[in-house]
């Protein structure tokens, strides 16, 4: 008996990274798992990697048309959902204020707010109904940055602070039946987190971040000094997903390696 037999799982954004690591673990764990992603190539690939098993579908979590195709193929391909895993997102870049120019502001916040918080809030609203049937469970993906500054700039900050507030909201609005936590990750070896088009910034990558350098300042910090990878995350985002889950619902679990754990600035070991 595996955790996620007899489980359908929906990962947004699961194209690369984060998404794509939790998929590989719920697939280890006996789901049956489709994988709803914006970017075509990442499509491609990953049909071609997984073949027939895995419903890799192209669509982009701001449009509720694409969203509402994903619904349809689910329940043709499989006539149920029992967790719909949120982890997509996009960053913004770490601009601060002052140097983030005025006429960018609307647009900046729109791009990141529209798919860190409302692609969240729209696939909820797809997706209640099959979860309400199924019991099943919501798992979003916030980040260190809803809880300390300097995790990312303020409009990325924000849309994170924004999707730990939604957690409770959705958990009470859905409960008994659907239980919604989320997720804070620090840093992700391996993730290809974007910038934004508002800043041109789409083709940077958290992955072109030297590697030496994000490794040894991310060690220097927290408290378990391996930057975890994204298959590292998929045993808690399983566990959250499954029904073996009967104790937590509006939560936000801090999986951090211990690094906001510090009060004061000095070598853990
Ligand atoms: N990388 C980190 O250090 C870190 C830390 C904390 C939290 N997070 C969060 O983890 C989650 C996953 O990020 P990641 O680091 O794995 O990045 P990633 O870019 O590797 O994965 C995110 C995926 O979401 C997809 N995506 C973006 N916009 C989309 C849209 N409109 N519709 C559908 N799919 C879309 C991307 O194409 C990508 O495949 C994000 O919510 C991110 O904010 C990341």
């Amino acid at each position: 008996m595996q955790l996620l037999d007899n489980h359908v799982v929906l990962v947004t954004g699961g194209g690369s990274g984060l998404g794509l690591g939790v998929a590989r673990h719920c697939l280890a764990e006996g789901a049956r798992v489709a994988i709803f992603e914006v970017s075509e190539s990442k499509v491609r690939q990953l049909q071609e990697a997984f073949g027939p098993d895995v419903l890799v579908m192209q669509g982009d979590v701001t449009r509720a048309a694409d969203l509402q195709a994903c619904r349809a193929a689910i329940v043709e391909r499989f006539g149920r959902l029992d967790a719909l895993i949120g982890a997509q997102g996009i960053f913004d870049g770490n601009l601060p204020l002052r140097e983030t120019p005025l006429e960018r502001v609307d647009s900046l916040f729109d791009e990141i707010f529209h798919v860190n918080v409302k692609g969240y809030i729209l696939s909820a609203h797809i997706f209640a109904d099959l979860l309400e049937a199924s019991q099943g469970a919501i798992v979003l993906t916030t980040s260190t940055a809803a809880y300390a500054a300097d995790g990312g700039g303020m409009v990325y900050t924000a849309t994170k602070g924004a999707v730990r507030s939604l957690v409770g909201q959705l958990a009470f609005e859905l409960a008994p039946h659907v239980r919604v936590n989320a997720v804070a990750p620090a840093g992700i070896a391996g993730s290809q987190l974007r910038g934004p088009r508002a800043l041109g910034l789409e083709e940077q990558k958290q992955s072109d971040i030297p590697k030496d350098a994000f490794l040894s300042m991310f060690k220097s910090l927290s408290l378990l000094q391996e930057l975890p990878t994204p298959e590292d995350h998929g045993p808690l985002y399983a566990f959250l997903a499954s029904r073996h889950n009967k104790i937590m619902t509006g939560q936000t679990v801090v999986a951090d390696q211990g690094l906001l754990n510090r009060a004061v600035l000095k070598a853990p070991h």
